[in-house]
């Protein structure tokens, strides 16, 4: 550390990245980043604005932690550590940085906050600290302030800034392009949708610069405070947006848009989610933000073998964790989403409520998938191909009426429909060998959720489930808060914690973006958080989707893209034209690309049984691995990665392109010298086109060994698969 004119600076361990802090001559904190000597954040501010509770007393007005501070104290550290995550992309992660942090005292209202960095080879993280004191105990949050000043009008994959849904496709688009598009972005059509600013994007946002410079801005470890988006002031922002619509007895005085001066153009500003008051966080001392992350490389592959959001997270908290397994499963589910069956088991009540309703007397409507000869079908497949387990959605009372009503007792999670056997069905699986994979929709009604969570969690260790997706379809129940704020975080990390008590893995839909979190939580096996493959059968999902993801919404954690439809003509109840705009080299492809432990096999099971040796490759594919390699990489254009199986000699490799097709070439000098692999090859045929002709594949065997190049023709739409078992 050494200290200079602009303040101080903290360099990576190896020296490419550089940060330096200072407090300007109002006293605002200000920091900048620099990668290669390259400026990556230009200098720029650090702050939060306060508000004042009812309770206070009238008049007195809130002094917020964004000026008149002075740095008290600083510290520089190095901290080198290998650790092994319960599941993973590698076997041991390695973290490694260089940590500073200054303790800043505000005279004027004696309160001290630390702002801590940590300075990684492939990005930075720093964070708000306030340790608990007499003038700092208990406080609210108007905003965060964060600034991001970029150096130029990078090119960004962005979503739109949105308080309840992240389903939405990528935009592609220069910075200063971001307000023009923003309305077109926008999926108007999704079940809980908040926008804030015309230019409010998302996170985890991955940007390019002009010269060459891959840029992403993330947060890690959101606990207890709320989802942050960014609001990007461009050549007409005239003010930046405050939020707080909320009921006006809450703050005293009413909040009034922010003084401050408006950063130059180009700069993001931190904008969090409020809650139903408008509120963006109630803190309580000892606390802190989360870590909001920069990475950069001028390599793209880098970006995605990154490991810092995780290392920003808090080791494991689940002290035994052989319960906790990847998985791959099929379930009775693609059919209700095309539309070919329901989840609900009758039509013929206008209204449903749950305590009067006898269903035994209740009239069948004949389109109920989750039945027991059907169920059993499912879980016949999944033991004959090795997939371990079986989702069955539509299995419990409440469907009838069970979205977008508003209604706070949807569900019960605990009363089967009359011809779903919860006992004999999972009996029936259990001697298979496969298990049932738990579904609650909780409709977004969170109160109602919690309320039955122990019964419901109970009810799932009676009977052997050890798996729960949970929804979070819908506006927020009770009315008015968000999915990403503060209190809906906590209701997400309660809901894995008692999962966690009860040996029960978690997979979200709905919920906000991961941030890193299951590496203290690891039952947190898989989330949605973004547009999945569902929305093939809605409209579909451009053909570069799934070349974005992996550098944007998969930064936070896995994802519960559930891949792998072969069927690819869809007719659907919502649009008789949906088809998946993707080949089925390209779906296999999706199980190595789009990392996750889970991994569903989408398709109906007579579809894989009609192309039954791609099939094959879903059968033999891991979902956990000893090593991965970034072969090839760049952000909406393509993918490749070879990932060796965990515990084993094997190596699967995958490459997905966007709709320019793609040739990829694969060194094999990841292989042991000297040993010989049987390589199966999955890939496109020559006339393959996800529009076209998606079915085209050829499948190829040989023999090969280390040192050889494998050149792969990837399809319009399409890619490849390889799976190399050691001899
Ligand atoms: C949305 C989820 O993403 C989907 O997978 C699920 O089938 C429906 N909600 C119903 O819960
Ligand atoms: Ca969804």
């Amino acid at each position: 550390m050494c200290q200079l004119a602009l303040g101080t600076s903290v360099k990576s361990p190896d020296g490419n990245i550089e940060v330096k802090f200072s407090v300007d001559g109002t006293g605002r904190p200000l920091y900048e980043m620099s990668y290669k000597g390259r400026p990556v954040i230009n200098p720029s501010h650090l702050g939060l604005e306060l508000a004042k509770d009812k309770h206070a007393s009238q008049g007195l007005k809130e002094t917020d932690l964004m000026d008149g501070f002075k740095i008290l104290k600083e510290e520089t550290s190095t901290f080198d550590e290998t650790w092994q995550p319960v599941w993973g992309e590698t076997r041991d992660i390695r973290n490694h940085y260089v940590e500073y942090s200054a303790v800043l005292q505000q005279p004027s209202t004696q309160r001290e906050i630390i702002i801590r960095f940590r300075v990684y080879d492939d990005g930075i993280g720093f964070r708000y600290e306030f340790p608990q004191q007499q003038r700092l105990n208990y406080f609210l949050i108007k905003e965060e302030r964060t600034e991001f000043a970029m150096t130029g009008d990078h090119k960004a994959f962005w979503l739109p800034g949105d308080y309840d849904t992240q389903e939405q496709m990528t935009q592609e688009t220069r910075l200063s392009e971001i307000r023009g598009r923003f309305n077109d972005a926008v999926n108007w059509g999704n079940s809980s949708v908040a926008t804030f600013s015309p230019t409010g994007v998302q996170t985890s946002l991955q940007m390019k610069s002009d010269d060459g410079l891959y840029i992403n801005i993330h947060e890690a470890a959101c606990l207890d405070y709320a989802t942050m988006h960014l609001e990007l002031v461009d050549a007409q922002t005239k003010a930046l947006t405050t939020q707080l619509s909320g009921s006006s007895n809450v703050y005293t005085p009413a909040p009034a848009p922010s003084a401050w001066p408006l950063p130059k153009p180009f700069t993001f500003v931190s904008h969090l989610t409020p809650d139903a008051t408008g509120l963006k966080g109630a803190m309580q001392t000892p606390c802190s933000t989360p870590w909001r992350t920069v990475m950069v490389s001028d390599d793209a592959r880098q970006m995605l073998a990154s490991n810092l959001i995780l290392n920003l997270n808090e080791p494991c908290k689940i002290e035994d964790t052989s319960w906790i397994h990847p998985t791959k499963y099929c379930g009775v589910w693609w059919e209700m989403i095309v539309g070919k069956s329901s989840w609900n088991y009758t039509d013929e009540y206008p209204s449903i409520k749950l305590d009067q309703i006898d269903w035994t007397k209740a009239k069948a409507n004949g389109r109920h998938a989750a039945n027991n000869d059907k169920v059993k079908r499912y879980i016949d497949f999944a033991a004959k191909n090795g997939l371990q387990q079986v989702l069955v959605e539509g299995w419990n009372v409440g469907w009838e009426d069970w979205a977008n009503m508003w209604k706070r007792d949807v569900f019960d999670f605990t009363t089967p429909y009359p011809d779903f056997d919860l006992k004999m069905l999972n009996d029936y699986a259990h001697a298979k060998g496969v298990k049932l994979l738990m579904h609650h929709e909780t409709s977004s009604s969170t109160q109602n959720y919690e309320r039955h969570i122990k019964e419901a969690y109970d009810l799932m260790n009676r009977y052997g489930y050890d798996a729960v997706k949970t929804g979070y379809v819908g506006d927020m129940i009770p009315r008015g808060d968000h999915h990403y704020s503060q209190s809906m975080n906590n209701h997400y990390l309660y809901v894995i914690k008692e999962a966690a008590k009860h040996h029960i893995m978690v997979n979200s839909h709905e919920a906000t973006r991961p941030t890193g979190l299951c590496r203290t939580w690891p039952n947190l096996v898989g989330g949605e958080s973004a547009r999945g493959t569902e929305y093939e059968a809605f409209g579909g999902n451009n053909p570069d989707h799934t070349c974005i993801l992996p550098f944007t919404r998969l930064q936070g954690g896995p994802m519960d893209y559930t891949p792998g439809i072969f069927e690819t003509k869809l007719s659907t109840w919502s649009n008789n034209t949906s088809w998946a705009r993707i080949t089925i080299a390209g779906s296999l492809a999706l199980y190595l690309t789009m990392y996750s432990p889970l991994q569903m096999a989408a398709d109906l099971p007579e579809h894989y049984e009609k192309y039954d040796d791609a099939f094959q490759f879903i059968r033999d594919v891991a979902c956990d691995w000893d090593d991965s390699r970034y072969l090839e990489a760049e952000p909406g254009d393509y993918i490749t990665v070879a990932r060796k199986a965990k515990n084993t000699d094997n190596w699967f490799v995958g490459g997905k392109c966007d709709e320019n097709g793609h040739t990829a070439v694969v060194k094999l000098d990841f292989l042991d010298k000297g040993r010989k692999y049987l390589c199966t090859i999955y890939a496109d045929a020559k006339d393959a086109h996800y529009e076209t002709n998606p079915k085209a594949y050829t499948i190829t065997k040989k023999v090969v060994k280390a040192g050889q190049t494998l050149k792969l023709n990837e399809a319009p739409g399409g890619g490849f698969a390889i799976s190399l078992i050691a001899q």
